[in-house]
């Protein structure tokens, strides 16, 4: 089961040979996608080889093989992680009872659309980060970036697989519409607004991989806690992809900071613009941007949908299995609310705050990297650390949207927000800054100025290793 069927016209592990007519119905949809991926996939660098991973086998360890591939040239196809027999529900309301095979008919519609939410992030962030080959900082860099790009055009094609195989002609329209709208757009943008915003540098790419994959990973987990048993499958062997993505972010953060400080001990006033760097402050400026667009995501902080899909047993807690105890009811969240210009805690249902609980997971993750990046700068004998902001800071969704909050999350007027949005968030100065340093290196084993080389190459390879042949 574990093995991939590369053989046919889309790789799989599902046997689709053996449904004539979702075949038939996918295999028309390939063509589609490729002309997408032509389009809306990486600019300039369709023709090129690289060095990419495709899975081989939904078995860890040793599940990728690496290989010169063009990127047009990919087997993207459809991966299952193994059936677990007789799994049961692991929470919610039908706690306890075997898993769906196929859809209930009252649940079609919120199950529709998760999938089709989740679906659409992946073709968007592909558009998002269509020109960054570009301006790759090296070909180490730009090899990261493509390898993210197509698997994130291979986790369109999982949920792709579960609309056309689950939700009969609605399905193939929706997938149909995956292809159609696009990041940024006014007429047909895509569902969620991170989604929708400018990668048009490398630190922002770096803050995206890190917060917004991020988020990705704890909806992937949630959702393989579902009772509907191939999306719970589907999203396993998707979690295994989406490690690397969040490597690329959290390296790629730690190597500009690296390099900042080392540009800071050159120059006699710490100025690392007249060295080509990028100041210490701009870095936090955008990891304040992405991660408030990135906690965004979760949705409302009390959220009557959110307590359906547990209720539902199709979406649950990150590592359900970590609770004793898994209806969820009879107990409650506490959660901060604004009441009369006062920040006051107030105990919610914990099934209506079950987005919060998941954002409290993503949180206590995020944590961890940034003290991770602390500790990198630590050894570098410097007293600069970066700080997450607090959760109610710069919210466009959920309990905190309509009030202005500082950075350390205290309430303030929108008058106090807009004088200190500058230091906050990246100004257009900011922005035309760090776009000026960003000149392509296509020099095997070279780096741009403003970023540190990583410690080690991809796949046991050296950092010199051309990974992309230019
Ligand atoms: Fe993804
Ligand atoms: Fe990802």
């Amino acid at each position: 089961m574990a093995g991939i069927d590369y053989s046919q016209l889309i790789p799989n592990n599902v046997d689709l040979s053996s449904d004539r007519r979702l075949q038939r119905a996918l295999e028309k949809w390939q063509p589609a996608y490729l002309d997408w991926w032509k389009d809306m996939g990486p600019e300039g660098w369709q023709a090129k080889d690289v060095y990419l991973r495709t899975a081989v086998s939904t078995e860890p360890g040793g599940w990728a093989m690496f290989d010169m591939v063009r990127m047009p040239d990919y087997r993207w196809g459809i991966f299952l992680a193994d059936k677990v027999e007789d799994r049961k529900i692991g929470f919610g309301d039908h706690m306890g009872e075997p898993v769906w095979q196929t859809i209930p008919g009252e649940y079609r519609n919120i199950l529709s659309r998760i999938i089709v939410t989740q679906a659409d992030t992946e073709p968007a962030s592909v558009e998002q980060q269509r020109y960054l080959g570009a301006t790759a900082p090296s070909l180490y860099d730009m090899r990261n970036l493509f390898q993210v790009n197509v698997e994130e055009g291979r986790h369109l094609w999982a949920m792709v697989y579960l609309l056309h195989g689950y939700f009969g002609r609605d399905g193939r329209e929706e997938a149909e519409e995956l292809l159609a709208r696009r990041s940024g757009d006014e007429d047909k943008p895509r569902i969620l607004d991170a989604f929708n915003q400018l990668c048009p540098d490398w630190l922002t790419f770096f803050c995206f991989t890190t917060f917004t994959d991020r988020d990705g990973k704890y909806q992937l987990a949630a959702l393989a806690e579902s009772g509907f048993d191939p999306l719970s499958r589907t999203c396993r062997f998707m979690l295994t992809e989406e490690a690397h993505h969040l490597f690329v972010g959290q390296m790629g953060v730690e190597r500009v900071l690296r390099r900042t400080i080392e540009l800071m001990k050159q120059d006699p006033n710490e100025d690392v613009t007249n060295l080509g760097g990028i100041p210490f402050d701009i870095i936090q400026k955008y990891v304040n941007y992405w991660f408030s667009y990135s906690i965004d995501l979760f949705g409302s902080e009390v959220s009557s949908n959110a307590a359906d899909f547990f209720a539902a047993g199709i979406k649950g807690r990150y590592r359900e299995d970590k609770y004793e105890e898994h209806t969820a009811l009879g107990q409650i969240k506490q959660v901060t609310k604004l009441v009369d210009d006062r920040l006051t805690v107030e105990e919610i249902p914990l099934r209506n705050a079950m987005n919060e609980v998941l954002r409290d997971d993503y949180v206590a993750d995020c944590v961890k990297v940034v003290e991770k990046w602390n500790r990198a700068l630590s050894k570098l004998d410097t007293d600069l650390r970066i700080k997450l902001p607090s959760n109610r800071f710069h919210r466009r969704q959920g309990i905190y949207a309509t009030h202005s909050y500082d950075i350390d999350g205290n309430p303030i007027s929108a008058e106090a927000f807009e004088a200190h949005r500058d230091e906050w968030l990246p100004t257009a100065a900011d922005r035309e800054y760090v776009a000026s340093l960003m000149k392509p290196v296509y020099e095997p084993g070279k780096m741009a100025n403003w970023i540190a080389a990583p410690k080690k190459g991809i796949n046991g390879q050296e950092t010199q290793f051309e990974y992309v042949r230019v």
